[in-house]
């Protein structure tokens, strides 16, 4: 029996698809998963009738595969990622390619790929991104590692990848663990826009009195504009329609308001920090699902804690697509997006990652959960001017922002007046606020500092550092 060209490590929900989409792309494929019954399952289901053998061990898998090996790794981010590694690593020969398709955190990557660059064969670190479906039909991938690893198996993914009008969503990211770095701001951005679109459909229910039908008959119309359409936006009104078979009644009102997270958010969130890089929405949208987390609690402090009555003020109405929460919820994307990319521009020459902002932006326009027309736009502002300090100051998104920040006053001061949580929508109003600010009031901060600590600071009208003695 001929080998095969490609390997795959687990059969999860996501390497099931992935492997379909190789072989669907004629790459014919091994798969193992450490249940084997699994992989029993995969083969006379789903796999059956394919390209696609299983194998109990994994001395078996890298027996059956051509050389030099392509292997995708789909496991458990964390200790499970470093035992398959183990396992397989002496098994592997020189040129044999290792890939971790995982979520992997980019700092375990970055040591993962100097600990392996010892030894003979490759390793690269690969944000996918696409959700099951985008595994199957066409995945955004981030691989990042040596690129003469990325040479090899840039056939492979350039044929599974998802495909936008300028090519295959998926490029060498840069060394190390930039590869995952990307996803991880990827997922931040994910977390700001699942977010900000959440507190709008919060504002249309508890404000403007709107039903779920009402509320997803407008996130389609949103989904018709250059400045909304966007996957998230899609399936938002997807979620909105859904009904429950047993009663009919709309099930994204049964879900329980308590969010979940694997701990992507919480990295871009991490990493920024030390960066330096402000991400105020991303960081507002995983302080929102810390928040909703605790239900318990806020029920038991609705009882306790007062505040104004829910009150109408004016979000538009459906004829003109609730223009002012329409300017809020396109004002705060675009922050999310801001944040996320001066966060990647950061990292880049801080890791030197020698990042390529409009091949990113270029690779998330398909395939992705953040894939949207805003991206074309950030392409397109980041190929004008590779520096970019901020997306904010592109001139075809300052527009954006001199247009819409209106709205997105009003909806904030009307949320805040109607005691309606807008963590990402007034974050995002008060992170432009400041980024447009030329004196901001940290003059105060520095004197305070100085004050007590003798931390010095510097004028505005003469060179130098200065202290004051500023008490008897
Ligand atoms: C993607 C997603 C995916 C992520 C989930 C869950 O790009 O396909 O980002 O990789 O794991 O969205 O993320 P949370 O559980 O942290 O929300």
């Amino acid at each position: 029996m001929s080998k095969a060209h490609f390997g795959l490590i687990g059969l999860g929900v996501m390497g099931e698809n992935l492997v379909l989409n190789a072989e669907r792309n004629g790459f014919s494929s091994v798969v193992y998963n450490r249940t084997f019954s699994k992989t029993e399952a995969f083969l006379q289901g789903r796999g059956s009738g394919k390209s696609i053998a299983g194998v109990k061990n994994l001395q078996d898998f890298v027996k059956q595969l051509e050389r030099p090996r392509r292997i995708l790794m789909m496991v458990k981010a964390g200790p499970a990622t470093d035992s398959v590694i183990q396992e397989i690593s002496p098994f592997l020969q020189e040129g044999d390619l290792l890939i971790d398709g995982g979520n992997s955190e980019f700092r375990d990557t970055e040591r993962r790929v100097s600990e392996l660059e010892s030894k003979s064969f490759g390793y690269i670190g690969m944000g996918v991104s696409g959700g099951s479906k985008g595994a199957l039909e066409g995945p955004s991938m981030m691989p990042g590692g040596t690129k003469s690893s990325y040479k090899a198996i840039a056939n492979l993914l350039g044929k599974m990848a998802a495909q936008v009008e300028d090519g295959p969503c998926v490029t060498y990211i840069g060394p190390g663990g930039s590869g995952h770095f990307v996803k991880t701001v990827h997922n931040g951005i994910e977390y700001g826009i699942e977010q900000i679109l959440s507190e709008a459909y919060d504002l249309m229910k508890r404000v403007g009195g709107m039903n779920c039908d009402q509320i997803a008959d407008v996130m389609a119309f949103w989904n018709s504009t250059e400045e909304l359409s966007s996957y998230l936006v899609e399936i938002t009104e997807v979620c909105l329609r859904a009904t429950d078979p047993d009663d009919g009644e709309h099930v994204v009102e049964k879900i329980m308001d308590k969010a979940g997270q694997k701990g992507t958010g919480l990295w871009t969130v991490m990493s920024a920090l030390e960066l330096g890089a402000p991400v105020p929405t991303i960081y507002s949208a995983l302080n929102a699902r810390v928040l909703s987390s605790l239900k318990q609690q806020r029920v038991n402090a609705q009882e306790v804690l007062n505040g104004p009555e829910p009150q109408r003020f004016d979000l538009g109405n459906v004829e003109n697509g609730m223009a002012p929460l329409m300017d809020a919820v396109v004002m705060a994307t675009i922050a999310s997006y801001a944040q996320g990319m001066e966060l990647m521009r950061l990292a880049s020459s801080q890791y030197n990652y020698n990042l390529d902002m409009p091949s990113i932006a270029q690779i998330w326009k398909g395939g992705c959960i953040i894939r949207s027309q805003l991206l074309k736009r950030i392409q397109d502002a980041f190929t004008l001017n590779s520096q970019l300090p901020n997306l904010l100051v592109d001139p075809w998104f300052s527009g954006q922002v001199n247009n819409r920040h209106k709205g997105l006053s009003i909806v904030v001061a009307g949320a805040m007046k109607a005691g309606i949580p807008v963590p990402c929508l007034s974050s995002s109003l008060d992170y432009i606020n400041s980024y447009r600010t030329s004196r901001l009031p940290q003059n105060l901060v520095q004197a305070m500092r100085d004050c007590f600590g003798s931390h010095s600071y510097e004028r505005v009208d003469k060179e130098g550092v200065f202290h004051t003695e500023w008490l008897d």
